[in-house]
């Protein structure tokens, strides 16, 4: 029920929860504590992150997919097992899409590659290293990534670990990651897409990457 609730919001408008929340009639006030004290949480890890940026950050522009999927293709040949790439970005902003590039510079098939939307996450071996491919749109607690043995793969020392929606569990998150965030451009099919690393590991991957894709 709660967590159904939370996915709602996140559903809803990423951008003001604590309003959305008031207004749904349907719950009990203490429900609605919970939850807006639950997003309000996340959202202000996720802004607190800022500061701890290190590193140069980067941003490329993308006029359509193809242009998505070849700067994951870099990604995907610039990556270490062992880095974290957190993806964030609406609904359709295109991290599948980068996702789905990312494998195909690890040497799978981007074809295999589809949003992990209800599994949460996806295991792809065959490539040069393993990717592990985790969208938590849909996780609703704590508890959900406990269950899931979030902890794990985060750790996971041979492959690359690649998060749909990172925004919503950042405290859950290694401070040393490459955040990547996809903006919807002005015209159909624009995106700006902006990396930030925070930590020494994920800014040498960021300057990897850039070796490729300036
Ligand atoms: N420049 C672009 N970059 C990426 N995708 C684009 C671009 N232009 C158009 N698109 C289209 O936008 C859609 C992006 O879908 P995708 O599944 O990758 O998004 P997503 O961010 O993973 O969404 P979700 O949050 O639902 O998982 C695709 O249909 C893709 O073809
Ligand atoms: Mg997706």
């Amino acid at each position: 029920m709660l967590a159904a609730h939370v996915d709602m919001l996140h559903k809803a408008a990423l951008s003001n929860p604590i309003e959305n929340v008031r207004h749904v009639s349907s719950l009990a006030m203490s429900q609605k504590r919970a939850i807006i004290r639950h997003t309000s949480m996340r959202m202000a890890a996720y802004e607190n992150e800022r500061p701890g940026a290190v590193g140069l950050s980067h941003a490329w522009p993308s006029r359509r997919s193809a242009e998505t999927v070849r700067l994951g293709d870099a990604i995907g040949k610039a990556a270490s097992a062992g880095d974290i790439v957190a993806l964030a970005g609406d609904l359709g902003a295109g991290k599948t899409t980068l996702v789905q590039g990312i494998g195909r510079g690890l040497g799978l098939d981007p074809r295999d590659i589809v949003s992990p939307t209800f599994t949460i996450v996806a295991e792809h071996a065959g490539g040069r290293m393993m990717l592990y491919h985790l969208d938590v749109y849909r996780l609703g607690s704590a508890d959900d990534l406990q269950d899931l043995g979030f902890d794990d793969y985060l750790h996971a020392s041979d492959g690359l670990i690649v998060i749909e929606w990172a925004n919503l569990v950042t405290l859950a998150l290694p401070d040393d990651r490459l955040e990547i965030e996809i903006a919807a451009g002005p015209k159909s099919g624009e995106r700006q897409i902006h990396a930030q690393p925070l930590g020494p590991t994920s800014a040498k991957l960021l300057n990897r990457i850039l070796d490729i894709l300036p």
